[in-house]
Formats: C-alpha cells, structure tokens, sequence
C-alpha cells in the first residue's frame, strides 16, 4: 500500500512509526514531515493546508490511503475531498469533525445523546453571555466555539475573568473561532483522555493516557499543548471504562449516525472523572499529541488493517491489541516555550538515547536540518517515549534517555508520571 501521512508533529512521527512498521506499506509519504519522519517516509509534494494540493497528489501518486493526523485539514474537509476523488481516508467527514471544531456541537449532541458534561450554554451575544455568567454561584470555564490552537478555553478564578474571557472572544481574540461562546461550570475531579476508534456505527476501545497539560513540574504556570503523557491513565480503571463506553463514545457514535453524518476515525474524549462518575471536557477527532506517542509504542498490532477496517466500516469483529506495559513520554521544549520558544539551538545524542534501552522511541516533533546538525525549530521539540513493566520502570527509561541528549537549552518537566 501506499499511504500519505498529513502532518509534521511528534504525533505523526509515531504514527509514521507505525506505518513504516507494517509490512502491507510499501510507500509512505509523508506532507510536510520533519526529519525524524522523513527517515521513514519521502516528503510528498503536497501542502495539508491547500486540499486541492493533497487530492492532486494522492491522486497523481496513486496513494491508497490518506491518515491525517491534526485536525485542521479533517475540519477543513479533507476527507470529504479525498472521498469525492475516490480516494479512501482515515478519517471523519468537515460534518463529524464538528465534534471537535464546535463545542456547541457537542453540547448539542450531548444533550441529545444523554452524555454526561457540564452544565452550560452557548452564546452568540456578549451581553447575554455576561448576564448568565453574572447568575451562576461559581465562576464558569469559558470557550470559544471553534478550533483555537488549544488556547480558547479559560479556567476562570473570578467572575471579573470569566467576564474578561467573555469579552475578549467577542472581541475577536480568537478570529471567528470566538464568535460563539460557551460557558460551563466548572468541573473537579482527575482528567484522563480516552481513545476509541470508530467506523460510522461500532466503536473500539484503543487505549487511554494522562496528559500534562502545564509547563512547569507540579502542573503550575502556563498551559501547553502538553508536556508529557503516561498510558494507561494512572486514574482509570475497567470500571471506568466500561461506563465511559457505555455513557459516552457508544452514545455520541450512534447519535452521529443517527443524524446521518456518522462518525469515522479516532474519537478522543478527554474526561472530567467527577463524584458523580466521569464526564466529558471536549471530544477530539484525532489522535492527541503526546498522548499518540505513549498509546502507539504499547499497540501490540499492525495499525493499517485497524485504520481501513475503520475506513470500510468492517471493525465489528476487528481488535487491535495493546500491550499492558506502560509508557511514559517526556517532551522536551525549546526555551521559552509556550509564549516565545527559542530556535536555533543544536541538539546531539538522539542516537545514544534512541539506544539507552530496549523499549526507548525519540520522536521528533519540531526539529529542522541546518546542514549536518539538527536543531530545535519550534516549541515541543521531542518526545522522549518507553515503555516498561511497570510505570516507575517506564518512567526510568524515558528520563534516561532523556538524560542521554545532549541539548543544554532544552526544558521538560521532571514530574511526568511520578507517583
Ligand atoms: P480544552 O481546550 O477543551 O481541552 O480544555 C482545556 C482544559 O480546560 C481541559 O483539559 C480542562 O483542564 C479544562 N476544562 C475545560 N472545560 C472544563 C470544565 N467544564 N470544567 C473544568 N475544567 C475544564
Ligand atoms: N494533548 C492534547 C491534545 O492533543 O489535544
């Protein structure tokens, strides 16, 4: 097979990982990459960004199977243009992908479906929205509707920030991802995000993940795309899972084809485990990064016949396997990461720390060539990953070998997955 991989991330190098590892892949192509993923795959001549471009390619290079791994280019339509073409794609539809590009959406087809979340409302009116937040006992989280490169959400201390938040997506902070707002009580209770693959009707559990959302060890100062993951989620449990399935993604797969629009791919539910049993936060569409490095070095199967067997609704009787093992993964940053990351610095080492242990991945998220040397070209840099028989032991192996690079400037947390 053929398979073109959108994306240039520390989420598509491990997917490109998995790719490259299955022996049905004969060709990966990768659009942009970065060099980590561009010594599995060729770089494709095409631009996520430009659908126009990727159907062209796909089309021209006779590739068999598009595996988007952001969400932008599935909320843009890429599947339904890949689909138009003839061309299968891993994947939901622009309309399913509101799962995670409008968070009214989801209100929505969480009330419809009976899926437990947070109380709350949307607004397309600043006035009406402060006046609700003003009722509330508690200062509400605020949302801006749409996709805003994960900054849209405020955990507001005071009603004076809930108020501000409000306005500032009114405002146009977040361009027309903030002409709708959300506002939601606040839930309490341990975050864990759940991974399901679907196919339009069944729904499989994959694995799930604890992500780190903070920069600073103690989860303190700013949020980040995430600093670290451990799999499975340390606060999970069969139980939990059970009930997740039966409350949550079974619910919103059938409410989504029910409403004629069903739902294919990866459906990740970040969860609030409350008092009163887990709720959901948000949906996503797609695999989360680094949460995606910590699932795919536990999966135990090949990953392409899971993916088109989701593709051609066939996962009923389809499993994919992960191993019990843990694993942890430790992001390593550029400084001044998330407001201002400093690039340019030159890291060595990935070699020796590749091979300071038997179940050790360094994937690589923002890195460039400049000539011989590697060097950091954006915030998250690398995803520092192993696996192990235990998480303390897990744990050991990616700080070792996180230890093994050798990249002054580097910052990373030194609390991921500690007890
Ligand atoms: P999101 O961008 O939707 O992932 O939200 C970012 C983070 O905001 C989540 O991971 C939670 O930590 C927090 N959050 C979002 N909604 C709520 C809520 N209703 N109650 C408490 N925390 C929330
Ligand atoms: N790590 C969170 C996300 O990918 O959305």
């Amino acid at each position: 097979m053929h398979i073109l991989l959108l994306g240039s991330g520390g989420r598509e190098h491990a997917l490109a990982w998995a790719l490259a590892a299955s022996p049905l892949v004969d060709r990966l192509s990768c659009a942009p990459g970065n060099p980590g993923i561009l010594e599995l795959g060729e770089a494709a001549d095409c631009d996520p960004a430009d659908l126009d471009s990727v159907v062209a390619f796909a089309r021209a290079a006779a590739v068999d199977l598009v595996v988007p791994g952001p969400e932008a280019p599935l909320v843009a339509g890429v599947v339904d243009r890949l689909e138009a073409a003839g061309i299968r794609a891993f994947g939901p539809t622009a309309a399913a992908a509101r799962l995670e590009g409008s968070k009214s959406f989801t209100r929505a087809l969480c009330a419809e479906a009976g899926i437990p979340c947070a109380a709350g409302r949307s607004f397309d009116d600043v006035d009406a929205a402060i006046a609700y937040i003003r009722a509330q006992p508690a200062p509400p989280v605020i949302k801006a509707d749409g996709l805003a490169a994960g900054k849209g959400v405020t955990v507001a201390a005071t009603f004076e920030a809930a108020v501000d938040a409000a306005e500032a997506a009114f405002g146009g902070r977040f361009g027309a991802a903030g002409r709708r707002v959300v506002v939601e009580e606040r839930m309490t209770g341990t975050e864990a995000s759940l991974f399901a693959i679907a196919d339009g009707t069944s729904v499989r559990m994959l694995a799930d993940a604890q992500d780190y959302k903070r920069i600073g060890d103690g989860d303190r100062g700013p949020n980040t795309g995430g600093m670290g993951a451990v799999s499975p989620a340390p606060a999970m449990t069969d139980a939990l899972r059970a009930e997740a399935m039966e409350r949550i993604l079974g619910p919103a797969v059938t409410a989504m084809a029910r409403r004629g629009t069903p739902f294919r791919g990866i459906l990740y539910a970040g969860l609030m485990l409350t008092d009163d049993g887990p709720k959901l936060v948000e949906f996503n569409v797609r695999f989360g990064d680094p949460e995606c490095q910590a699932l795919l070095v536990r999966l135990r199967s090949d990953l392409v016949p899971g993916l088109v067997a989701a593709v051609d609704g066939e996962l009923e009787n389809f499993d994919l396997r992960f191993r019990a093992e843990p694993s942890v993964c430790v992001i390593m940053a550029a400084p001044g990461y998330p407001e201002a990351p400093v690039t340019g610095s030159r890291i060595r080492g990935l070699g020796a720390a590749q091979e300071s242990g038997p179940d050790v991945h360094v994937f690589q998220a923002s890195t460039a060539r400049r000539g011989e040397r590697l060097v950091a070209a954006g915030g998250r840099v690398l995803g520092v990953t192993a696996a192990g028989p235990d998480v303390a032991a897990a744990r050991r192996a990616a700080y070792a070998a996180v230890a093994a690079i050798d990249w002054p400037e580097a910052v990373w947390r030194r609390d991921i997955a500690a007890a």
